[in-house]
């Protein structure tokens, strides 16, 4: 039986003899991506070459805290045809009619291209993708452990501008800023589900006649559904620490993205400032201390004693015990959602391994403090776990730009 691997490096071979192999990368190479055949793209020099980086083009707020685009629309992709040079082709195309349609800005667009699980289990490759299949990593969530082919992630400040690069890409429209769209994404990925949200000042108030909010809870300016601000600079891992270093992925990294929801009565209604602000961050701060912290938040690494003196544990204390050398693990990309009507976040996170994200994620989980303190259970005083439930979790792979085709095929 001949191998889809062997078929493929036909497949290249009968390519580079029709003059599509204009360098030298093999279908199949082992160091490389996929060789579409097409010349070098012409925006490659004003974008950056990690797909995911948008730091310096990002506004930032008067404490230096970037400010990340306010609307999100995340796309995921079901292939429709076999992987092929010409599929690579289409969607190499595809992407660099949406790059030439939008400055890489807020008010342009930012997107990125990303491969899953199925996508390399179809190829035969998973064993050596830098993703798996995601895993149940918490005691109080049943989610549903999703599996795509690709993702297009879809960030702006101008929400007219994800409407119509789904249009031109999987839709019914034929150009995109003015310019003819000749190779949508859609000749070769079909939309399976996605996730639409928002972030930042003013949004949620707006967004906030759904399940999972009381009435009139929010005020105008609350810039998240649970009233803080979350993407502090020195909360962050940069983007140079998320990516992988060296090796056939380099300047790749790893996506994850989670759907939780999110009920909120009891944070808005049962709570006081101080509750809220000991679940979030820490028992030890008193609320008026939030709005100083400008560009990092502190924390004394001592969530085990808060759990004894407090009977109490927030969010952030737990996260932050992973951090290495003062830095996170995760650059988060999480928004909130109305999705399904019910008020929620659609946690994205990028990382270096899938391995750090489990790790954080383990430490918000809080097992550790049982023994310190009975009032804390899976759910009950430990951070925010009593308000958020997972409902699905997917794994992807995002290549750096000129491998964002069809990545080890
Ligand atoms: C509804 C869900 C969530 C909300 C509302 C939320 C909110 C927050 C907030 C407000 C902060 C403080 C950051 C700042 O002030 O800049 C924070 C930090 C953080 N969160 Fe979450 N979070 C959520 C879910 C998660 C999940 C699922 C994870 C991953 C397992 C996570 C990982 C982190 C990390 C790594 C930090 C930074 C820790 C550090 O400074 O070292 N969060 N989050």
């Amino acid at each position: 039986m001949t191998s889809r691997r062997s078929a493929l490096a036909r497949l290249g071979a009968v390519a580079g003899t029709l003059g599509l192999s204009g360098c030298a990368r093999v279908l199949g190479s082992a160091s490389d991506g996929v060789d579409t055949g097409l010349p070098p793209n012409p925006h490659a020099d004003s974008l950056p070459a990690r797909q995911y980086v948008q730091g310096p083009y990002l506004p930032t707020d008067a404490a230096g805290n970037d400010l990340q685009p306010r609307y999100r629309r995340v796309l995921l992709l079901r292939l429709d045809v076999d992987p092929s040079v010409e599929a690579a082709r289409t969607v190499e195309r595809a992407m660099r009619t949406v790059e030439a349609a939008f400055d890489w800005r807020g008010d342009g667009l930012f997107h990125l291209l990303a491969w899953g699980t199925d996508y390399f289990e179809r190829i035969g490759e998973l064993g050596r993708a830098p993703i798996s299949k995601p895993r149940v990593v918490s005691r109080t969530d049943d989610p549903a452990l999703l599996s795509f082919d690709a993702v297009l992630v879809l960030e702006s400040d101008v929400p007219s501008h994800l409407s119509a690069v789904e249009n031109a890409m999987f839709g019914a429209a034929t150009t995109l800023q003015g310019q003819p769209v000749d190779h949508p994404l859609g000749d070769v990925l079909s939309v399976a589900e996605r996730r639409t949200g928002f972030l930042g000042e003013g949004l949620p108030a707006k967004h906030a006649d759904v399940e999972g909010i009381p009435a009139g809870a929010l005020s105008a300016d609350d810039p998240t559904f649970m009233g803080f601000f979350s993407d502090r600079q020195g909360t962050q891992a940069s983007e140079d620490r998320v990516a992988i270093d060296g090796g056939r992925f380099d300047g790749g990294t790893t996506l994850h993205v989670a759907h939780l929801t999110q009920d909120l009565d009891t944070w808005w209604e049962g709570l006081d400032d101080a509750g809220r602000v000991a679940r979030m961050f820490s028992p030890e701060f008193d609320p008026a201390e939030i709005a100083d912290f400008g560009a990092n938040v502190p924390f004394t690494d001592a969530v085990r004693e808060h759990a004894r003196e407090f009977d109490v544990v927030g969010h952030h204390e737990k996260v932050a015990q992973v951090r290495r050398e003062g830095e996170p693990l995760l650059l988060r990309r999480d928004f909130n959602t109305t999705d399904g009507g019910h008020a929620g976040v659609h946690f994205l996170s990028l990382q270096r391994t899938l391995d750090h994200f489990r790790r954080t994620r383990r430490a918000m989980n809080g097992w550790y403090v049982r023994d310190d303190s009975e009032a804390i259970t899976d759910r009950e005083n430990n951070g925010i776990l009593n308000f958020v439930d997972v409902q699905s979790r997917a794994n992807f792979y995002v290549p750096p730009r000129d491998e964002r085709a069809f990545p080890l095929l």
